[in-house]
Order: C-alpha cells, then sequence, then structure tokens
C-alpha cells in the first residue's frame, strides 16, 4: 500500500488549479444511463471513485473512454443489465444513486443496499422515499433495493433530520426527468453539485426548473440526447487547498474554483482573520478541444463503433472514437484553465491579445500570510451552509489558531475520526457528542497517521504540513479515492512531501 510522507515547516506558495468536481461527476456520469447517444464530458477527474462509477457503468452496458483531449466519451451500447452487484457498490456508497436512472430508462433495478461508513449512519430512506412518492414499487431482499414500475411523477419532501439529501436528491431527479409526469421536490438538496447534475440534464433536453433552489420541478420528457457539457471545479478540493495555504501561513492561490460555492468556508477563513484575493486572471486555454463544443453536433462528434455482435459487455477496448483528430499537448494540471463563473457550461474561449491564443477569465482565491489566526466557530450544513466535507480540514487549521475552536456536526455527528490521529501529532480536541472543542495553539509534532475516510486523509495531511519533522499519512488510496494528485499540487506549492510504498 502507498503512503504519503511529509516533512513539516515549509511556507507553502504558488498557483495550483482544482480539478473538476467528485461529486458532480458521479452522479452525472450514473446519468449517462439516461441518454440516447454519445456523450462527452470535460473536466471530469482521475479520481478511484470515478473508475469505480465507470466499471459499474460498463458492467451496465455502457461504452466509455478517455479521449485524446482528457474527456470522457460514454455511450449506452447495451440496456440489458439492470444490476449493481455488492462487490461493486460496496466500494463507493455514490453507486446508490444508479437506482434512479435505472429504473427510470430500463424499468427495473437491482442495486445493493449500500454498506455502512466510517463516519456514521448513512440511510437511504430519503432515497426511497422519493423514488417510491413518483412510482417506484420498492421491495428490499438479499442486500439488494429492487424497483419495478412505471415514471409516474409526484410530490415529495427529501427534508430529514440533517437537512436534505444531495444523492437523494440526485436519484429522484434522475428518476423523473423521463416519462410524462410532473414531479415537485420539497427540500431538494441546493448543492452546486446536485445544480451541475440538473444543468447537464437540461443541456442534454430535460425539462428541470428551480436549479439551486429548495424546490425542483421535473417535467418528464420522451427521450434525453447526448451533449458535450464540462464539470463545475471541485469545491472542497479547492476548500483543501486553500487551508493547506493557511495552516502554512502562505499565500497559495487556488485557480478554477467558484467562489460563490465556498461562501461559508471563506467567511470563517476570514472570522479566523485571513486576508483572502478574488479575482479572475486570463490564462490560455490548456484544452485540446479549444472549440468547446456544448451542443453535441452528431456528424462531427466522435463515432463510437458498437461491440462485435456477441462480444459479451461493451469493453472500452471496442470503443473506437472514429474521427477524433489526436490533439497533441497535456492538460498540465498546474495550469489548466477551468470554466468561469457559469455553472451551466464554461465560457467560450476568446482569442486574447496574447497573439491570437485563445484565452479564458479564470476565477481565483489566494490566501494571503496572516499576522495572527484567530480560532473560529464552526457548524456544518446543508448548502449553502459550511459544507460538511471541509470540517475535518479547517479542524486541522484550528489546532494551531490562537484560542478554542467549537465546531459542530451538523450534518454527520460522528464525522469525528480524524480528532484520534490529530491528537497523535500533540493536537488537543475534546469531543462533546457532535461538537469538538478544539485548543489552539499547539505545537505539532509529526508522528505516522493511519487515513480512514477521505476529508479526514486531507486533514491529517495539512496537520503534517505545519508539524515538526516527518509524518507519514498511510493508507493514502482514501485519499486518492477524492483527491487528483493531491501530493503532486502541494509539491508544486512547496511543500516537502512524497509519496512511498508502506514498509
Ligand atoms: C453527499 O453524500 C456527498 N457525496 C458527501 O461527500 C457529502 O458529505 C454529503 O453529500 C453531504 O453534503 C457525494 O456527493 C458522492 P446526504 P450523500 O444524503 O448524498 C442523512 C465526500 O467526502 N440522510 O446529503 O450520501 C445522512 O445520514 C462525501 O466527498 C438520511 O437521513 O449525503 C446525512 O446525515 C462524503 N436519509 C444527511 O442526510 C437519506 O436517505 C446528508 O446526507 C439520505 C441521507
Amino acid at each position: 500500500m502507498e503512503m504519503i510522507r511529509i516533512r513539516g515547516g515549509a511556507t507553502l506558495s504558488g498557483s495550483v488549479s482544482v480539478s473538476g468536481s467528485k461529486n458532480a461527476s458521479l452522479p452525472i456520469l450514473a446519468a449517462c444511463l439516461l441518454i440516447d447517444g454519445p456523450v462527452i464530458l470535460d473536466g471530469v477527474p482521475h479520481l478511484r471513485d470515478v473508475d469505480s462509477m465507470l466499471q459499474l457503468l460498463e458492467n451496465l452496458g455502457v461504452a466509455w473512454t478517455r479521449q485524446a483531449d482528457d474527456s470522457l466519451l460514454l455511450e449506452v451500447q447495451d440496456d440489458h443489465e439492470v444490476r449493481a452487484p455488492y462487490h461493486l457498490v460496496r466500494t463507493m456508497r455514490a453507486s446508490f444513486c444508479l437506482l434512479g436512472p435505472l429504473w427510470a430508462k430500463r424499468g427495473r433495478a437491482i442495486v445493493s443496499y449500500p454498506g455502512g461508513c466510517v463516519f456514521g449512519h448513512r440511510p437511504v430512506d430519503l432515497h426511497l422515499k422519493g423514488l417510491g412518492a413518483i412510482g417506484a414499487q420498492l421491495e428490499l431482499g438479499d442486500g439488494h433495493v429492487h424497483a419495478t414500475g412505471r415514471v409516474q411523477g409526484g410530490n415529495v419532501f427529501l427534508g430529514g433530520n440533517f437537512g436534505s439529501t444531495v444523492l437523494g436528491t440526485a436519484n429522484v431527479v434522475m428518476a423523473a426527468v423521463l416519462g410524462s409526469g410532473e414531479t415537485i421536490i420539497d427540500a431538494a438538496a441546493q448543492e452546486p453539485e446536485v445544480a451541475d447534475l440538473c444543468h447537464f440534464l437540461n443541456a442534454c433536453g430535460a425539462d428541470i426548473r428551480g436549479i439551486g433552489s429548495h424546490r425542483l420541478v421535473v417535467r418528464g420528457v420522451d427521450a434525453l440526447h447526448g451533449c458535450r457539457y464540462r464539470i463545475i471545479p471541485d469545491r472542497i478540493e479547492a476548500g483543501t487547498l486553500l487551508c493547506a495555504g493557511v495552516i502554512t501561513r502562505g499565500e497559495v492561490e487556488v485557480l478554477g474554483a467558484r467562489p460563490e460555492d465556498l461562501s461559508a468556508f471563506l467567511d470563517r477563513l476570514r472570522a479566523a482573520g485571513v486576508s483572502l484575493e478574488l479575482g479572475t486572471r486570463e490564462l490560455p486555454i490548456n484544452r485540446r478541444t479549444d472549440d468547446g463544443l456544448r451542443e453535441l453536433d452528431v456528424n462531427a462528434a466522435p463515432r463510437i463503433r458498437p461491440a462485435a455482435k456477441g462480444a459479451g459487455k461493451a469493453r472500452t477496448g471496442d470503443l473506437v472514437a472514429g474521427d477524433l483528430d489526436e490533439r497533441q499537448g497535456s492538460l498540465m494540471a498546474d495550469r489548466v484553465a477551468l470554466p468561469g463563473s457559469s455553472g451551466a457550461a464554461d465560457s467560450e474561449g476568446e482569442a486574447g491579445d496574447g497573439g491570437g491564443v485563445a484565452t479564458e477569465h479564470v476565477p481565483f482565491i489566494r490566501t494571503l500570510p496572516w499576522d495572527r489566526l484567530d480560532a473560529v466557530d464552526v457548524a456544518t450544513l446543508p448548502y449553502p451552509g459550511f459544507p460538511t466535507d471541509l470540517q475535518a480540514q479547517i479542524l486541522a487549521t484550528m489546532c494551531i489558531a490562537e484560542g478554542v475552536s467549537v465546531i459542530t456536526e451538523k450534518v454527520y455527528p460522528e464525522r469525528f475520526i480524524h480528532c484520534a490521529e490529530l491528537a497523535r501529532l500533540g493536537a488537543k480536541i475534546h469531543r462533546e457528542g457532535p461538537t469538538a472543542i478544539v485548543h489552539g495553539q499547539r505545537r505539532l509534532r509529526g508522528a505516522a497517521m493511519m487515513a480512514s475516510d477521505l476529508r479526514a486523509s486531507a486533514a491529517l495531511v495539512l496537520a503534517g504540513l505545519v508539524a515538526e519533522g516527518r509524518s507519514e499519512v498511510r493508507r493514502v488510496y482514501h485519499l486518492d479515492r477524492g483527491y487528483e494528485a493531491l501530493d503532486r499540487k502541494l509539491a508544486r506549492l512547496g511543500a516537502d512531501v512524497e509519496r512511498a510504498t508502506e514498509s
């Protein structure tokens, strides 16, 4: 297994780009089950969770390939399979959002009940409530949910004791877009990733209104066509990189993230005394597809040669993107220009004044070295509140702030597995139920740590950046599930970080 070795003490500085959003990519990939024809997705990050979803889709008859310009080309080639098996679903709970699209498009779905989670109980009752409200007949058996029946539309309230449900909203929206009914979802999740899914589906011909609000109205349509779509930037990765700048008292510029997706997080950084600079920079487009197709022109789009008859499940090897001209050049991770503020698709690259090189206005958020870092209180909430996925990262940052921080988890009350590992570096954290009391100004000393969950792992890496001496974060595959080359990005900012094999 791999681990990350860190020598603490470096002050980070420089620019780094965020990758496309994991939590927007996963439901959008699942939504490809609904689409007749090829889909091209730009900005899908190279992550273990994306690989897991692609493997599930391949088992469900979706042919896909990473193209020369790093976009993903996908098309349903065989729609007979309706089962998402346990051995794949257990590797990633987000697979449960295959249930809605699979049922709506193929009339039947058998999806494994998701397993446990390291940060507490994560039921799916709201998913089932929502799908049942629009026509699904649901039976639970042999550890799987069996869905049959027809999409009829309906009204459903998706609020639970901890707010709305992100993937539950995604599941119901993806089921409701086809057919003849109208579906009203009250207490819909308002996360940018849910909005991105809705924008993608509308780009494919769906009729979803109220995007970004707590009330979505979905009118079913007969069919959805393919399109080309760019995934929004990953706001959680952006927040993690900004924490790396803050915890090392550095000047770190994060390119591509949309500040409006991070307003609650940025508010807490400012309250802690961190000065931030926001703006846009004109950067050359490093995408090879500088035409940036939005609507896929089927004639111009690469054709996918169907798998040879009887060749079993579609394999990526059967995919030949017919007339894709090989564009050279690499998508350089530290310079890629991600879309500007528009959520639905990136801005057209205008020929800048740089001698005809196409450029794009890319937003940036920059941390500046602070004089004093104050402890702040944080409570996680559904969007637009403080994101639970940045709780571990800001808690690690508060370990060196002046004063005592009270950090309360109102989404996942048990999500504090990182506290025990941070204590091994010398952090002083006291747990009281859904609250962690963090005593700041701690001198952290490097130690070996064990990663356990995606965001907790990132918090351990952040602490290692500022701990004296060497730290090791083992089982780094947890990190690779949701961060694209985080160690390389931190190293580019000057961190003494290397990936090694656990002895
Ligand atoms: C999504 O998970 C994200 N995952 C999570 O990010 C994120 O932490 C979470 O939303 C909250 O923002 C993806 O998008 C792939 P929920 P999801 O349903 O949809 C309760 C990461 O690190 N609930 O919004 O599964 C639930 O227990 C991951 O990238 C029910 O009670 O989360 C929780 O307390 C981790 N019944 C709250 O709602 C349900 O049927 C929010 O959960 C569903 C959820």
